[in-house]
């Protein structure tokens, strides 16, 4: 029964302060419905407006990538020091513990192996089993200007609307077929095409020349993918420099998970990333964890 009697009747209305009314951290995001802002917010830390992924999906078109043939060996002590983490169905069930609370970024997109033509994907996870893995976002190869260029832009955009439907943000990746060219050109293209069609967030790879091109006429935050493993400073400094010129993060795999310490390497990934770490610094900071 309720307790009618001796209810406390003094209240304070705070009359004299108005409710603050926030906008959203993130580039681009503001108009979103709460459940997608919530998701995003989980996958870019808040504070600095920034994420690092720690992307582990190669095996969805190439198998057992060198650095991820054990993951449970491998990656899942590596996790604590990541803020989402982006694979596949199939190792999420299989290999990591429901009580990681980390965001996940699921790949959506497969269908083709190194063995094909890579741009014949189509959507490989459906709506139901992203909600049923609590993930935060979809991810989706984006082919601009490959073979099957319109199937990819499709696969997306059916993502976007399926994700929107119930407040799941769509990440696109930007796929570059072998023999395009890697120049601010395309990526302003490649990027602006997946944020015109809805995309929530793009991931792209860093370019040398006119990087900070590519994010300014990007309505949505790009991540950057590490690319190919190159020697540890040299990736630092990519992550510095991408962030430097308007990247809000990373989505990096193999220069971590092939580094020579991969769990001191994205400890000073993080330092790039979330507090503005220069390569120099970051690069002691490597060398000193990888020691002790
Ligand atoms: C595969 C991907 C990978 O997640 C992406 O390439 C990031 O990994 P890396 O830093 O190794 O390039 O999207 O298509």
């Amino acid at each position: 029964m309720a307790d009618l009697d001796g209810v406390k009747e003094v209240k304070n209305f705070y009359t004299d302060i108005p409710q603050k009314t926030e906008g959203f951290f993130l580039k681009g995001s503001n108009s979103l419905d709460w459940g997608m802002k919530n998701r995003l917010a989980r996958i870019f830390n808040p504070q600095s407006g920034r994420t690092v992924m720690l992307a582990v999906d190669h095996g969805y078109f190439q198998g057992p990538t060198t650095g991820l043939e054990r993951i449970d060996l491998n990656i899942l002590p590596l996790v604590q020091y990541s803020d989402t983490l982006m694979l596949t169905r199939g190792i999420l069930r299989s290999i990591v513990p429901p009580s990681v609370t980390k965001s996940i970024v699921i790949r959506a997109s497969g269908g083709s192996s190194i063995l094909k033509e890579l741009s014949n994907e189509e959507i490989a996870v459906n709506i139901e089993d992203s909600i049923r893995m609590n993930v935060c976002a979809m991810a989706v190869q984006v082919f601009i200007g490959g073979e099957f260029e319109k199937q990819s832009i499709i696969n997306m955009t059916k993502l976007i609307d399926m994700g929107t439907r119930y407040g799941i943000p769509t990440l696109a990746v930007t796929a570059v077929g072998k023999n395009m060219a890697r120049d601010a050109l395309y990526f302003r293209l490649a990027t602006r095409i997946c944020a015109e069609l809805g995309a929530h967030y793009i991931k792209t790879y860093y370019i040398e020349k006119d990087f900070e091109t590519v994010t300014s006429c990007c309505p949505v935050p790009i991540v950057i993918a590490g690319g190919k493993k190159i020697p540890e400073f040299d990736a630092l400094k990519m992550a510095y420099n991408a962030i430097q010129q308007g990247a809000s993060g990373v989505d990096m795999g193999r220069n971590i998970f092939q580094s020579e310490s991969p769990s001191a390497m994205i400890q000073a990934v993080r330092a790039v990333v979330h507090n503005n770490e220069k390569p120099e610094k970051a690069f002691e900071l490597y060398n000193f964890l990888k020691r002790s």
